[in-house]
């Protein structure tokens, strides 16, 4: 094993959400105990977001423990969100056998909402991994990158094939299970996935996505005709976040990253990290272009790229990243 690896499974043994009750709040109410369509029992809060709450949950029926995903009962009556709740089962259905997180099962509250009951992940998201790294002020691993980044890679080809847009890439939806022999990584969050084929549902005006991750074609209201390209885009800034220790852009509000993503001139990975190689620098100059067509066409391509600029093995090449 890699001394990179080493390191990484270090970071990534502490189970869970550091505070899992963060959010709860008199906008829903807390369901831990209830049982979910007669068979999947709340125990636990996982992660309470903006519209959606992540339980850990005992499968009455296999004595498993899962994790069941559903929204806040505000948004649970807002039609788009209920919708997208519909889109990313169907995503995921679409995408097993991939890394995406395994969906088990559907099922209602009494309530009337829809749960996906995913299999559960022990280990830590991107986010939280790449935070506790900072904290101790080590840059991530380079050979620890295909860990992390070749199944997130093979996942998004897959997804693109099938016509289907993650549109949320970002740390926090990359999961790092901490396995017994080696760590591997799931794909999480296909709560704004989009297909292409289907009528698009976002809210004229709105953005769908996480700020620093997003391309700046979405900043500009060319949100019915995006194409792949947004992933390609939102995967580059996380390598940069992944590598730089920071997101490409920082802003004081999101009207002013907004202008940055959309105008600034692109910023230099070697400035942080003084140890790469400078082909690293043309590399974010390619992969965050304003234009998409300046950019690298696919989820691969960008990848292998960057494996080049760091004097690594492509990722076809290298039988250690194959999955
Ligand atoms: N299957 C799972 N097992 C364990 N933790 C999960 C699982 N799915 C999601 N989580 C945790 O919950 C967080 C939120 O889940 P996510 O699907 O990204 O929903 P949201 O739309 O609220 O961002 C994730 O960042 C991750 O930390
Ligand atoms: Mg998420």
């Amino acid at each position: 094993m890699l001394p990179g690896e080493l390191e990484l499974i270090e970071e990534i043994s502490i189970d869970g959400v550091e505070h899992p009750d963060e959010g709860v709040g008199p906008d829903w109410p807390h369901r831990v105990g209830e049982v979910i369509g007669g068979r999947y029992k709340l125990t636990a809060v996982i992660d309470a977001g903006g519209q959606g709450v992540v339980y850990r949950a005992l499968d009455l029926a296999g004595h498993d423990e899962v994790a069941v995903k559903m929204l806040k009962s505000a948004a649970a009556h807002n039609s788009e969100w209920r919708e997208r709740m519909f889109r990313e089962a169907q995503a995921l259905a679409a995408l097993s056998g991939t890394s995406a997180v395994r969906v088990l099962d559907q099922r209602w509250t009494s309530d009337g909402m829809l749960c996906l009951v995913m299999e559960l992940l022990h280990g830590a998201d991107l986010e939280t991994v790449l935070e506790r790294l900072r904290r101790r002020g080590v840059g991530f691993p380079l050979d620890g990158l295909d860990l992390v980044f070749a199944p997130v890679v093979s996942t998004l080809e897959r997804a693109h094939e099938q016509g289907i847009l993650h549109r949320d890439l970002k740390p926090a939806n990359i999961y790092v299970v901490d396995a017994p022999e080696r760590p591997t990584v799931k794909l999480l969050d296909f709560g704004f996935a989009k297909f292409l084929r289907m009528r698009s549902f976002t809210l004229a005006g709105t953005v769908a996505g996480s700020p620093s991750y997003i391309a700046p074609e979405t900043w500009m209201g060319f949100g019915p005709r995006v194409d792949h390209r947004i992933d390609v885009y939102s995967l580059a800034a996380v390598l940069f976040r992944t590598l730089g220790g920071r997101p490409p852009f920082v802003a004081r509000d999101v009207p002013a990253l907004c202008q940055m993503v959309t105008t600034a001139p692109r910023p230099s990975l070697t400035a942080l990290r003084p140890e790469l190689p400078s082909a690293v620098d043309a590399w974010v100059e390619q992969s965050l272009a304003i234009e998409p067509e300046h950019r690298f066409m696919s989820v691969r391509a960008v990848y292998n790229a960057l494996r080049t600029a760091l004097r690594l093995p492509s990722l076809d090449e290298d039988p250690r990243a194959r999955r």
